[in-house]
């Protein structure tokens, strides 16, 4: 009988349980058993495991988190690897692992399938930048999240004629800062995928309030590098992972001082990861979520669900991770119709 073991690692963000319960509804249909792995690698390198059954996963569609809990504990950096997980494979019988998680995730997940390992990969961020997938679960609902606060932000900005700079997260990417500056009408948007000019953005931020607006919203992606060229951090975690955050307060104090508008920062931060997800990631989550179950139970091994138009496929995990998946340009075009 097949046993499938459940894990959430990297950042956590919405649709998490809702993929969980996909697959512990499609695996327990088909008789095989689940495990659920606590906080991630974590759990596995340390034997953490946990049963899972229908009764466990009712009620958790709408929650945000994880049930499981998630870490970025890695078993090549902080272990050997497959070695430091072999104990509790053999203990709890089991032989397929379903992995939901970001780039560095899914890399390890591709690397443990290098080595023999069963994996089945599901790609969840709210950032939205793995390869192979049009989209990942996480990703609406933050959109959705910095949309109502833009929308909240541009009233409080006309009424005290001041420059809004909002920042968003996206370390490689800024598929967050594209989609909700545009469903918010921001009037600039600075992404990672390309450079920004301060003293252009300046004289068109000016001339857009000398023609008679008295408001501007500037939405910037956390990985943009300050005006110096230099990337702001708040030093690192304990795994060397850049904790980004506050470029915007640079820009900001940037923007007031070339334009001599007043300027607010608002840093959005964990706010885009909190909470339940929106109908688009329940449905999402819950779809790659079965279908990786299905994967696991045929033995498709070494492959990452995907969603690509209408449908789920698998895609080899190996390539879903070679590579960032940056805004294309004809997007960024579209953006740009709209921009100051
Ligand atoms: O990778 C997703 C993400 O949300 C990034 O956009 C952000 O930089 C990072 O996680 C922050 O994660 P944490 O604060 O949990 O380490």
């Amino acid at each position: 009988m097949t046993h499938i073991g459940v894990l959430t690692a990297g950042g956590d963000c919405p649709g998490l349980n809702a993929a969980i319960r996909g697959v512990v509804a499609r695996a327990t249909c088909a008789g095989a058993l689940v495990s659920g792995v606590e906080d991630g690698w974590d759990g596995l390198m340390r034997g953490r495991t946990r049963p899972l059954g229908r009764d466990d996963v009712r009620g958790i569609l709408t929650r945000g988190g994880t049930i499981l809990g998630t870490s970025r504990t890695d078993p090549y950096y902080h272990g050997e690897g497959l070695a430091s997980l072999a104990p509790t494979l053999a203990e709890t019988g089991i032989d397929t692992l379903v992995v939901i998680g970001g780039d560095g995730s899914l890399r390890t997940a591709a690397r443990l399938g290098e080595e023999g390992l069963g994996v089945v990969g599901v790609p969840k961020t709210i950032d939205n930048d793995i390869e192979g997938t049009d989209v990942s679960f996480g990703f609406n609902t933050a959109v959705q999240i910095v949309t109502d606060a833009i929308d909240r932000l541009t009233t409080t900005a006309e009424a005290h004629n001041r420059i809004m700079v909002v920042e968003v997260m996206g370390r490689q990417s800024g598929w967050i800062a594209v989609y909700a500056g545009l469903a918010g009408a921001a009037e600039a948007i600075l992404v990672p995928e390309r450079p920004y000019d301060l003293d252009d953005l300046s004289r068109r931020l000016t001339a857009r309030h000398d023609a008679g607006s008295d408001y501007s919203v500037v939405v910037v992606a956390e990985g943009v590098p300050a005006p110096t060229g230099e990337r702001i951090t708040a030093g690192a975690d304990h795994m060397g992972f850049e904790r980004l955050g506050g470029v915007s307060t640079w820009i900001g104090a940037e923007l007031e001082r070339r334009t001599g508008f007043e300027t607010r920062v608002t840093i959005l931060g964990h706010l885009q990861r909190g909470g339940t997800p929106t109908a688009f990631d329940r449905v999402l989550a819950t779809r790659m979520g079965i279908r990786a179950a299905e994967a696991a139970l045929a033995g498709d091994h070494g492959m990452m669900v995907a969603s690509i138009g209408e449908e789920m496929v698998l895609v080899p995990l190996s390539s879903a991770v070679a590579e960032p998946r940056s805004v294309p340009q004809d997007r960024l075009d579209e953006a740009d119709w709209f921009l100051v």
